[in-house]
């Protein structure tokens, strides 16, 4: 069974990339039918480009110039992934929340990667986050999670797998976050595979 996954990324696209190195390699039985950036300058959509994989470019500013709504703006998102038909939405580093106008199209279909573990550190800075409570001394570790997005509440959602990341005395973003990324590339491609090949559920506990 081969899935097509469309990949929404807004930034470096290192996670697009273990996609399309899973997927080139016959780990991950995926097609990549379609990869989406609502940043122009994203690297990610070069690695897209580079891969041979169908690359767009959608940004919100136009829609906020003409006075048109966040709802408009994610029903003609919607609409443009749909044309190529996946079987999954894949949130690789996507830093837009997504409506409702979205949502509905994919139920149960759109899959979200956090650098935190479920319940914490929700947003775009979750490792500096995290990093902060560890220098206060609240927190031993961090992880990542990939989790399933049924509505437009930030970074949660049924998790399909959590993995802990251990923070070390010295750690700064880069360190830290290198050592996140290394987990993201396995744990993402781990669980779409399993999510294909109808392996995975969401998890009743966080697992953690
Ligand atoms: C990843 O760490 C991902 O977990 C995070 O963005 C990064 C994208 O990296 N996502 C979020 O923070 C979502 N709230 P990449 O562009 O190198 O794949």
């Amino acid at each position: 069974m081969t899935a097509k996954l469309a990949v929404l990324i807004s930034g470096n696209g290192s996670n697009l990339q273990a996609l399309i190195d899973a997927t080139a390699a016959g780990i991950l039985p995926a097609q990549i039918a379609v990869v989406v950036s609502n940043r122009r300058g994203a690297y990610g959509l070069e690695r897209a480009r580079r891969a041979q994989v169908p690359a767009c470019y959608h940004p919100l500013k136009p829609y906020r110039d003409a006075g048109r709504s966040r709802a408009e703006y994610d029903a003609d998102l919607a609409a443009l992934v749909m044309e190529y038909a996946p079987d999954w939405i894949v949130l690789a580093g996507w830093m837009h929340i997504l409506s409702d106008s979205f949502l509905r199209c994919f139920p149960g279909r759109v899959v979200n990667l956090h650098p935190a573990l479920p319940g914490q550190f929700p947003g775009a800075h979750a490792i500096d986050d995290a990093l902060a409570a560890f220098g206060r001394g609240e927190i031993g570790q961090t992880g990542v999670m990939v989790h399933l997005v049924p509505d437009e509440r930030v970074d949660e959602g049924p998790p399909l797998a959590t993995e802990t990341v251990p923070i070390h005395r010295g750690d700064t973003h880069g360190t830290l976050a290198a050592r996140i990324h290394t987990v993201e590339h396995r744990l993402l491609v781990d669980t779409l595979r399993k999510l294909i090949t109808n392996n995975c559920q969401p998890q009743l506990a966080t697992g953690h």
